[in-house]
């Protein structure tokens, strides 16, 4: 079955992933104002494991326009969009394609060398992180002894180092879920934390730097945020047994310490994690069906929602925001120089402003085989390059924008 539809998709590929990457325009009235009647792919009332251009409705120039935006590489909703692109088509390479999934997680730009590292899927793992050379597009795979079978999942360079959110694996000895830090340079791994009071963490799923500001985090010194996710429904045990909760805590070197931020009653499945630039929001996906609309095992899956939080003086999220009620799901999260949200959804790879309108999709129908395959989970916003991570392939992006910047911390 597998076999068979990777044949199909070398035919669909020839077609798709050529040197331009063509799109469509949808108008956004079409987003909540569509001709009645109105119904999901092949007569099957819409549902959210469908995407919104396999809707199918009364009027046959719309059907038209979402068939033709079916098979594109992008829609955009929104004429800044088009400011991301540069131009209506921008160039895709196809880098790599594999018979496995192995692009998936992570997405973190090491600008100091120019490489994106990323992480095979949960789906089949154990895991294993590559690096995509951005400047030869050369993908190295290395073996970091540490690592093998204890699922890196979220990364993030910062200050000379790559940080990894370690799912975890309660068979192996030194598999409790844990934050690593790996030198690029000679790809030596060392835990930094592994505990809670001497309690397991949930898997830890992501994390993001945030810098000591004039606003926010005054004087705190540097922050790290990561969340941790129950993801034994995607079949990685963490913990054993579970105790924690799902959370979002905060790492202070400067205390030396771990605390809560965010409990469980306020983002029952945290999930993506990212600050923005200038260090003042901490925005947190959370992570709901379709992967177990019935309500997945342990404590994860609840609303599919981008929240915004304020950081204050001391560097706790306040304010609480919902910046996106998510069609689908939102998984990796990305905040881009401008305060734009990327997230990995559903649809493909979500592009909305910082008020929260959507912009654009980078069509997860056209850069995947169809919507058959897993989701998108994560991607990498590195300069003017978005490198997409599509499980068996791997893809940069050309834009028309320097959307991130070097020494931020992606
Ligand atoms: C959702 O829609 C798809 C496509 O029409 C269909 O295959 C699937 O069975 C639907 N799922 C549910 C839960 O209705
Ligand atoms: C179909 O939709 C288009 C675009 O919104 C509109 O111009 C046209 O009048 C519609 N056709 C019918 C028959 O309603
Ligand atoms: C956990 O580690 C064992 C080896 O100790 C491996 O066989 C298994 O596949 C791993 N499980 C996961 C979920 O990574
Ligand atoms: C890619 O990296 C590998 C391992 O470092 C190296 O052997 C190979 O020569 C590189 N290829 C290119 C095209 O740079
Ligand atoms: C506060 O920090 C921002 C960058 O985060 C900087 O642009 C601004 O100049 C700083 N303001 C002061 C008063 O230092
Ligand atoms: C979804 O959750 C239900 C209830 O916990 C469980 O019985 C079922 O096996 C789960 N399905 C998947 C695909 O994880
Ligand atoms: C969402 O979480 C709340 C609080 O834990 C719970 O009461 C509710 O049943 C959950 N909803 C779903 C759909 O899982
Ligand atoms: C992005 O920045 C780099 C480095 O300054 C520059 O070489 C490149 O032309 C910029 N790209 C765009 C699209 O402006």
């Amino acid at each position: 079955m597998f076999h068979f539809i990777l044949i199909f998709l070398w035919v669909f590929l020839a077609q798709v992933a050529c040197d331009s990457c063509t799109g469509v325009s949808i108008p956004s009235i079409n987003t909540y104002l569509l001709p009645e009647a109105f119904q999901g792919f092949q007569s099957v009332a819409g549902n959210l494991s469908t995407n919104f251009v396999n809707t199918v409705t009364s009027n046959a120039s719309v059907n038209a326009l979402f068939a033709a935006a079916k098979t594109s590489c992008y829609y955009a909703f929104d004429d800044e969009f088009y400011d991301i692109l540069g131009s209506k088509t921008p160039n895709i390479q196809l880098v790599q394609m594999r018979s496995s999934f192995f692009a998936f997680e992570g997405g973190a730009w090491d600008y100091d060398k120019n490489q994106v590292w990323f992480i095979s899927a949960s789906y089949t793992y154990p895991t294993f992180i590559s690096i995509l050379d951005l400047r030869t597009n050369n993908v190295t795979t290395p073996d970091v002894p540490a690592f093998r079978n204890i699922n890196p999942n979220g990364a993030y360079y910062f200050a000379g180092k790559m940080y990894f959110a370690i799912a975890g694996n309660q068979s192996e000895p030194n598999g409790a879920p844990a934050i690593y830090t790996i030198d690029t340079t000679t790809y030596e791994a060392e835990p930094i934390i592994n505990s809670f009071f001497g309690e397991g963490f949930q898997s830890i799923d992501d994390l993001s730097w945030v810098k000591e500001g004039n606003i926010s985090c005054i004087g705190t010194g540097p922050n790290l945020f990561f969340s941790t996710l129950d993801l034994r429904p995607s079949g990685i045990p963490g913990a054993a047994p579970l105790m924690l909760q799902d959370g979002v805590y905060r790492y202070s070197p400067q205390t030396q310490s771990v605390q809560g931020v965010i409990s469980r009653a306020d983002i029952v499945a945290p999930n993506g994690v990212r600050t923005d630039a200038s260090g003042r929001y901490l925005y947190i996906t959370g992570l709901a069906a379709p992967f177990n609309a019935t309500g997945g095992d342990g404590n994860a899956f609840n609303s599919s929602v981008i929240y915004r939080f304020t950081l204050d003086e001391d560097c706790f999220p306040i304010n609480k925001r919902l910046v996106a009620a998510v069609r689908s799901y939102a998984d990796g999260l990305h905040v881009d120089d401008y305060g734009r949200i990327w997230t990995g959804e559903y649809e493909g790879i979500t592009v909305r402003s910082p008020q929260g309108k959507v912009l654009g999709v980078f069509n997860a129908e056209a850069l995947e085989i169809g919507s058959r395959l897993p989701p998108i989970a994560n991607f990498a916003i590195a300069g003017d390059k978005l490198v997409v991570l599509a499980l068996d392939r791997l893809y940069v992006i050309q834009l028309g924008q320097n959307v991130t910047s070097a020494g931020r911390g992606m």
